[in-house]
């Protein structure tokens, strides 16, 4: 990045550091004071914010969250899409209260009309017939890998190049400088080597793709539509439709991973373009950021597991101790969460008010980059975009990675939150809730062309 004078962007960095610290004491005390939590923080990625210690934060709602030093934010990380229905919205205030208090019951091993009701408005949305619960996407994610290897008696998974889907041992492969498949960086001392259990190749790149899945000892792709956890990466015309294809021809299932991409539209990408994967994930939003998750599965496949599973409890058991499933998975609360949810916040009607938002908010950031004439792009999918160190943009996520810049991202999150605004600490990324306005994107607009006039002007 030869246009970007780094010894300015420090002093600058210095300054915002130095203000953030000064304006956030009781965020800092929280943090320092913080001596039982392992790295001062209840989960150890919360310090990836910039600026040296995460905000503690007193209060959300809708699309606003309050600091423990009473500063108010505009919140486009909402949760990295967890809080995508807003912080709290009424229904779910009101569903959480009927579960909690008057009915009662948050875990009680039985089902209730709430699942059959969330299970059936899935397949409205997603297409596929039948539906399984869990408390996250990552789980999700892990149950699911295990049943569709159950079904082909393949021993491997496909995923693409530095996609993410949670902490799913399986998932942590990437194609490294050389073009090998390799453990990801930092993947935390794997029970095993990854490039055993796992097939990588870039992502929009068919023709790898068609070559890995010619061995036949892959049991499925497992794949966003379009690459959220590297920046957004989207699938060039006729890719997904080529990966399906080669799924086709190699007797391979297809997963979708829709966690993040259900920022397209009510029925996730799935719907928007018309996909036709064999299983799908999701997970975080659905229930309002009640603790949630579900996968789908095709009707056919749901008829092998249920054959594969009578055929011999020697080879599987998806009631008792086989390694799917969980005494939380499906609880009431979550069920509750997720009906409230789809039923009266996320609703078909939602999501258009929240993609015309990113449009704008994809608009100005661009104005912006024309205007200082950089070598940046910005990439919407639906209610959320991402901006990237990179024009065009990056096509794969090796190509993602290359164009990350810390030094930068960290001044641009610092800049932004000074001036009471929060983007997510992983990259760039910005998501609208139903609760987003007009005037909350705009005064991002002004800010981030502020942080560039600083930097560049
Ligand atoms: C696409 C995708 N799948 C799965 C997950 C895992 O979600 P969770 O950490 O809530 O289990 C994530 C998390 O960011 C994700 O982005």
């Amino acid at each position: 990045m030869d246009y970007l004078n780094r010894q300015k962007l420090a002093e600058l960095s210095q300054n915002e550091r130095s203000h953030y610290e000064q304006a956030h004491p009781a965020s800092k005390a929280l943090h320092a004071g913080a001596n039982h939590l392992l790295a001062r923080v209840p989960m150890t990625w919360m310090n990836k914010w910039a600026g040296g210690f995460p905000l503690g934060f007193s209060e959300a709602h809708g699309a606003l969250v309050t600091d423990l030093d009473g500063h108010e934010l505009i919140d486009f990380a909402l949760g990295d899409t967890g809080a995508m229905a807003g912080h709290s919205p009424t229904a779910l205030f009101e569903a959480m209260s009927e579960r909690i208090g008057t009915k009662g019951g948050v875990t009680t091993m039985l089902p209730n009309e709430d699942a059959e009701w969330v299970a059936k408005e899935l397949t409205r949305r997603f297409g596929l017939a039948q539906w399984s619960f869990t408390l996250s996407a990552t789980d999700a994610n892990r149950w699911l890998l295990r049943l569709v290897r159950m079904v082909t008696q393949r021993p491997k998974i496909l995923v693409f190049s530095y996609s993410y889907h949670g902490s799913v041992d399986e998932t942590f492969v990437v194609v490294d400088e050389q073009g090998r498949p390799s453990s990801r960086p930092g993947n935390v001392a794997p029970a095993v080597d990854p490039t055993t259990t796992t097939r990588v190749v870039e992502f929009n790149d068919l023709a790898a793709l068609e070559r890995e899945l010619s061995y036949g000892d892959v049991a499925a792709v497992l794949t966003e539509p379009a690459l959220t956890n590297i920046g957004i990466v989207l699938p060039e015309p006729g890719f997904l439709e080529g990966v399906r294809a080669l799924c086709d021809a190699t007797g391979t299932l297809l997963i979708l991973d829709e966690t993040h991409t259900f920022s397209a539209g009510p029925g996730g990408a799935t719907q928007r373009w018309n996909l036709r994967p064999d299983a799908l994930t999701i997970g975080k939003s659905l229930g309002g950021g009640v603790p949630c998750g579900a996968y789908g599965l095709s009707q056919e496949l749901a008829d092998r597991v249920l054959a594969a599973v009578a055929s011999g409890a020697d080879l599987a058991d998806i009631v008792d101790v086989g390694g799917v499933g969980g005494t939380l998975a499906g609880n009431a609360l979550s069920l509750a969460a997720m009906r409230a949810v789809l039923g009266n916040v996320l609703t078909d009607e939602a999501f258009g008010p929240m993609e015309d938002l990113a449009r704008t908010f994809a608009a100005d950031v661009q104005a912006s980059i024309d205007a200082f004439e950089l070598p940046w792009s910005i990439t919407q999918l639906g209610a959320r975009c991402e901006y990237r160190f990179a024009s065009p943009a990056p096509r794969n996520g090796g190509q993602s990675l290359k164009s990350a810049d810390v030094e930068l991202e960290d001044y641009l999150h610092l800049y932004c939150v000074n001036r009471g605004i929060l983007l997510t600490p992983f990259h760039n990324m910005a998501l609208m809730c139903p609760a987003t306005t007009a005037e909350q994107v705009a005064r991002h607009g002004v800010v981030f062309n502020e942080a560039l006039r600083a930097l560049f002007g």
